[in-house]
């Protein structure tokens, strides 16, 4: 843990001053700081629980408070199984795009319990530190994870929306935020915040509409006020399973029928039929919507509109099973 990182990328959430108080912080433990931050300006503190900085917990939105509760309980139930060895298309985009991050600080936003660290810690990666965030209890798995995997890079856990960030404008090299912008009542935010504190990339992955299993996936959100009452994971990871089943037999048949569909595309219908991880990959997609708040999709242009606001411009744009991943840098 290197209080270095903490002093060059930390700022006050509330003030935005970068004149913090470190004194009541302690480093002692490399991967455990304890103590406080507080601001020099407005003194609002910020204080370690457990290794992880905790930030603007009291001014959460009512959307804000609901994404950590339902996500805390999720990772929470989930094991291990399932947040860490769990292999979908995303892992497979990020084996050739995680070369592309640049040197300097990584950052996560919305990571969850740290499932792409796997990712982060490979030695293609060229960063050399990293930044977690997210707003539920996930992150102190996440802490512990880090911990775990013996990854001795530098470290910062941060228990934030991403909306509101303890961090200093372009202080962050590479930033990779994906199925977390969808869930934000003001994505647009979101966004420009990402945009502030990004200084070289941000890779944002939002769900699509585009593809059969993204229509799939948003379509789970009319079962999901029955399916969020079953509380054993096993039963609902089962479930989505015999879902994921009943979807891929139904395109199949479609692909044997061969009827022209207006709302899919040739192209993804052959790729899922032809992927022999199918069924298992839209278990894995379906899993997670099924618990999880509405996701609200805007338009491609809409994020390219916001991002070049926030000065980004579009390098590239890739739409996957379930998501469309978008790769902007900075003007
Ligand atoms: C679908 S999961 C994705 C997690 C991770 N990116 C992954 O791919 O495994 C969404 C994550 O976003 C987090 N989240 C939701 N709203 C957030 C917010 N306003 N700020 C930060 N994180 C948020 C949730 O707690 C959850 O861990
Ligand atoms: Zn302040």
């Amino acid at each position: 843990m290197s209080k270095e990182l903490f002093r060059r990328v930390l700022q006050c959430n509330h003030c935005n001053s970068g004149n913090l108080n470190f004194s009541k912080a302690i480093f002692k433990c490399r991967l455990k700081p304890e103590g406080e931050i507080s601001c020099k300006k407005c003194e609002t503190t910020m204080p370690f629980v457990n290794g992880v900085l905790i930030a603007g917990k009291a001014n959460w939105t009512k959307n804000q408070k609901r994404n950590a509760y339902v996500y805390s309980d999720f990772w929470e139930r989930s094991d291990k199984a399932i947040k860490y060895q769990r292999v979908t298309h995303e892992d497979e985009l990020l084996d050739t795009l995680r070369k592309e991050f640049k040197e300097g600080v990584l950052m996560d936003a919305g990571c969850g319990s740290g499932r792409h660290l796997r990712h982060w810690i490979q030695d293609n990666v060229k960063a050399n530190s990293f930044v977690m965030v997210d707003i539920s209890d996930s992150i102190f798995q996440c802490r512990k994870y880090y911990e775990e995997i013996n990854c001795t890079k530098p470290v910062i856990f941060i228990q934030s929306s991403i909306s509101n960030m303890p961090i200093k404008g372009q202080t962050i090299s590479s930033t990779w935020t994906s199925g977390v912008v969808g869930l934000l009542e003001d994505q647009k935010s979101a966004v420009r915040e990402i945009c502030r504190v990004s200084n070289k990339t941000f890779h944002l992955g939002v769900l699509t509409e585009k593809t059969i299993v993204g229509k799939l996936y948003i379509t789970a959100n009319l079962v999901k006020p029955f399916l969020n009452k079953v509380k054993n994971m096993k039963l609902l990871f089962m479930l989505s399973g015999l879902m994921a089943r009943g979807a891929i037999l139904m395109l199949k048949l479609l692909h044997f029928l061969k009827l022209p569909l207006a709302f899919i595309r040739k192209e993804h219908l052959k790729n899922i039929i032809n992927d022999p991880n199918a069924i298992s990959r839209l278990q894995h997609s379906l899993y997670d919507p099924i618990i999880i708040p509405k996701i609200i999709k805007y338009p491609d242009l809409k994020y390219i509109e916001w991002a070049e606001k926030y000065g980004f411009i579009l390098k590239a744009q890739k739409t996957e099973i379930i998501c469309d991943y978008f790769h902007f840098y900075k003007k």
